[in-house]
């Protein structure tokens, strides 16, 4: 983790000018919402550019599976439910003190995420992890970094109640926030029959988000016969996703896995660089001695440093330690910057990381070790990546792409070609230090 981001500091100016600098061109001049995220009606206005608010089954998803397996029964989709949940999502009494919305850290400007390290929320408070992108999280198994809430309508709750986020200390003071609204009882009624209450706003917001589904690529042309949808450079870089790199392992991308993730959990050497494991895991028992709820476990996962042992916090087994979600590889060149800790923030800092191996630790996943890849084949696998992006964001993503490959130019803090090439061993390294035995 990286030491001076604590959770409770606030630092606002900071971390403003880190994100223009980082979102750069991205962000655009409509910035003008809280947290640097773009003003509400101007992400409306963005949205409604992007999707209809349509209830049939998204282009690129199997209808039977869609209806079967995604949409849970009791939540049938309808246009009054995903209305209410739109308002909801970008309603900011759901925040304590009116400052944060769903849509201030998952803004549509920003890949429905906030390009943050760390996600920040009321009072300037920093969470410790960065917020994942709400696009296609309707096809996701499980929610969070760890899995820790099983569907949207379970998620879309935590945030409200967590201190560090939106900060409602029970759904009732939610529930009374957005009754400033007189709106709301008519809209709760049209949608699910009933007075408002705190179940049906999580069922409203994850019916929202279901149609946030962005699976429209260069890649999927291309897959589907257009041979030129993608560049030579990523049709190689496809390749080696699926053969020397070994991506295809976790990442796997074929019609019934469309979002590149086998919805598991590995440790893959992220959180590795900084952390004592053990001593965080004897800490973690002890706090959920008693078992641990909900939100006690949202609370463990935001705001201490117990955040970094990702899984195990959930299963308390061992070899979950430091073992976070499998991350959807959809629009990947919109959502810098990566990983659960923000720590990467090129993709070719995240290839520049597999190739040497991750990070070595007691706990790494036996499928991540050095990959040998040249600098023209790391070009290729970025190549890719970027062809991942759903065409309604081409611009956006040409734009991350040349930031990206402007930021990479100048350094590569990730890159360690001693190991990727296996001049020297991993465990040689931890023994004799950088050098190896040379
Ligand atoms: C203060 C910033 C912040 C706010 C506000 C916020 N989120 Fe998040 N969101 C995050 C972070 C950080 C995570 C990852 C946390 C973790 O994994 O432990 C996350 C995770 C998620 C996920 C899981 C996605 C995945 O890939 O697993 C969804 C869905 C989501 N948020 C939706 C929402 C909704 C809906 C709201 C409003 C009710 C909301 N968020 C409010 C920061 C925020
Ligand atoms: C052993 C399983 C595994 C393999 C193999 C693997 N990944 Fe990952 N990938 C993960 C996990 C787990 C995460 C999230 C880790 C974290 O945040 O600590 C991740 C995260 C990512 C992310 C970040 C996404 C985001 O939005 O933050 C990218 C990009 C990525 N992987 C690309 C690749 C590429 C390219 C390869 C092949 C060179 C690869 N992965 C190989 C499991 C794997």
């Amino acid at each position: 983790m990286n030491k001076n981001t604590g959770a409770g500091l606030p630092r606002k100016g900071l971390l403003a000018c880190l994100a223009i600098a980082a979102g750069g061109a991205m962000l655009g001049a409509a910035a003008g919402g809280t947290h640097g995220a773009m003003a509400v009606d101007a992400q409306q206005q963005r949205l409604d550019q992007l999707i209809t608010a349509s209830t049939a089954p998204p282009q690129g998803v199997d209808p039977v599976a869609w209806e079967k397996i995604y949409i849970p029964p009791g939540n049938e989709l309808s246009a009054e439910r995903i209305a209410l949940g739109r308002k909801l999502y970008f309603d900011a009494r759901l925040s304590k003190d009116g400052t944060v919305s769903c849509s201030t850290c998952h803004d549509v400007s920003r890949g429905f995420t906030d390009h943050r390290n760390v996600s920040e929320g009321i009072g300037d408070h920093l969470g410790r992890r960065s917020a994942p992108t709400t696009m296609n999280a309707a096809l996701l198994q499980n929610m969070f970094w760890d899995g820790r809430a099983a569907t949207l309508e379970d998620q879309a709750k935590l945030p409200i109640l967590n201190p560090i986020e939106m900060g409602h200390p029970d759904a009732a003071s939610a529930m009374a926030g957005i009754a400033a609204d007189p709106a709301y009882p008519g809209l709760f009624q049209k949608a699910y029959g009933r007075e408002p209450n705190y179940e049906d706003l999580g069922r409203a917001i994850a019916s929202f988000e279901r149609t946030l589904i962005f699976l429209d690529a260069p890649f999927d042309r291309y897959v589907a016969g257009d041979a030129k949808a993608i560049s030579p450079s990523a049709q190689r870089g496809f390749a080696l996703f699926n053969g020397k790199a070994r991506c295809m392992s976790c990442h796997m991308l074929n019609t019934s896995n469309p979002l590149g993730t086998d919805n598991l959990f590995h440790n893959i050497g992220v959180s590795a660089r900084t952390q004592n494991f053990e001593g965080l895991a004897r800490q973690a028992l002890a706090a959920l001695k008693d078992g641990g709820d909900a939100t006690a476990l949202d609370k463990l996962a935001l705001q201490t440093d117990m955040s970094e042992l990702g899984r195990f916090i959930v299963t308390k087994n061992r070899g979950d330690i430091g073992a976070f979600k499998t991350e959807q590889l959809r629009n990947v060149g919109i959502t810098a910057p990566y990983m659960h800790d923000g720590s990467l923030h090129t993709l070719w800092d995240v290839v520049d990381h597999y190739n040497k191996g991750g990070e070595a630790n007691p706990y790494l996943d036996g499928a991540i070790e050095p990959l040998n890849l040249s600098e023209d084949e790391i070009n290729d696998l970025v190549a890719f990546l970027f062809s991942l992006t759903d065409q309604r964001f081409a611009a956006q993503n040409q734009a991350a792409l040349r930031e990206q490959q402007a930021q990479a130019a100048k350094k590569r803090p990730f890159r360690d070609n001693a190991l990727a090439h296996r001049e020297v061993l991993p465990f040689e390294k931890r023994v004799v230090g950088p050098a190896g035995l040379k």
